[in-house]
């Protein structure tokens, strides 16, 4: 099971991503693999999905082998400046500093890439055995626009700023987003309109600009399938006689929708078939009251199935 140390997770807002991010923490998890999951920003159920009381800026350790932090930009830059300054006693002199922080307030790529920086850092982590604190960090930042100009931050140091200890860690950061052996992102959509071209826009920017490979696509919420390809329910649908009192009209109704749905996920589906002909997962659509850890189990098991299968090549663009 060949596991990239950085997968960063992209897509259009809403899309699932962090359900996604979740998931795959506990599938990596289930297979020993020591898995960080670094949110960034995320709101607040995420407890309840990892089934825990809270996760906040500290690292915790939330099940065997996993780990989970939802980062906050202004405590990332403090975090930042204590790992570039290394001394607390300089930090405090230039981080602390009320003039420095109105400025650092004011420079929102400041914030995006402590983000980043933080994400690097973890995946260099050493325990006292000397192997890796997580042999995955999986990045679960900000949607599609943003997530892009937060990646290209490491490179905007580059250019502008003179050599020193911020250059040497974005030098080390852009290495890390462009090696395609360390790095992956996983794209995260729905089978719908919007969050298709969203991810055609995203999977050209990390190619074309980024320089990032982009190993899976990750269809999420699908509708059932089977609803559709069923003879026999046409049957029943064609001769079904509502009747209110029954609820079989209601029935009726929510069998017609979910079918309606699932003929736009179909058309999308060919659709990112073309598009975007990379190896991908279909993920249900859940229909569960809640969602804590107990409901996440269909997607584990299909991204735990995911992350087994063999390394196919990408599927042929259909003519
Ligand atoms: N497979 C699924 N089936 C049903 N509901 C889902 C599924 N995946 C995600 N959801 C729901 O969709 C909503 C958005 O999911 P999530 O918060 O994971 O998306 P996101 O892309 O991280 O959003 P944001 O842009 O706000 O960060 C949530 O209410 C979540 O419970
Ligand atoms: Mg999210």
């Amino acid at each position: 099971m060949p596991v990239h140390r950085l997968i960063i997770i992209g897509g259009k807002g809403g899309v699932g991503r962090t359900t996604v991010a979740v998931a795959l923490g506990l599938a990596l998890a289930r297979r020993g693999h020591r898995t960080l999951v670094a949110h960034v920003r995320a709101r607040p159920p995420l407890a309840e999905l990892y089934g825990c009381e809270r996760i906040d800026e500290e690292i915790r350790a939330v099940g065997p082998d996993l780990w989970a932090v939802n980062m906050d930009p202004q405590a990332s830059i403090r975090e930042m400046g204590l790992l570039v300054l290394r001394f607390r006693a300089l930090y405090h002199l230039v981080l602390e500093n009320r003039l420095v922080r109105s400025f650092l307030r004011a420079v929102p790529a400041l914030e995006e890439y402590s983000m980043v920086g933080k994400a690097w850092y973890h995946t260099t982590e050493q325990r006292s055995d000397g192997r890796a604190r997580f042999q995955t960090v999986i990045f679960d930042g900000p949607a599609t626009g943003h997530l892009v100009s937060m990646l290209r931050i490491p490179q905007v140091i580059l250019d502008a700023v003179p050599e020193g200890p911020l250059t040497g860690d974005a030098r080390r950061a852009r290495e890390l987003l462009a090696d395609p052996e360390r790095t992956a992102m996983w794209l995260v959509t729905l089978a719908e309109e919007m969050a298709v071209s969203e991810a055609a826009d995203l999977h050209r920017a990390a190619r074309d600009e980024l320089q990032l490979r982009v190993d899976r696509l990750l269809v999420n919420a699908l509708y059932p399938a089977d609803l559709t390809q069923s003879a026999a329910l046409d049957q029943v649908l064609r001769q079904a006689t509502p009747s209110a009192e029954s609820g079989l009209d209601l029935a009726l109704r929510a069998t017609r929708l979910l079918r309606e749905r699932r003929a736009i996920n179909d058309h999308y589906l060919k659709e990112l078939a073309q598009r975007l002909p990379l190896r991908r997962t279909e993920l249900p659509m859940l229909f569960a009251p809640r969602f804590d850890r107990a409901a996440l189990e269909p997607l584990v098991t299909l991204l735990g199935a995911a992350l087994e299968a063999p390394q196919a090549p990408a599927p042929a663009v259909p003519a």
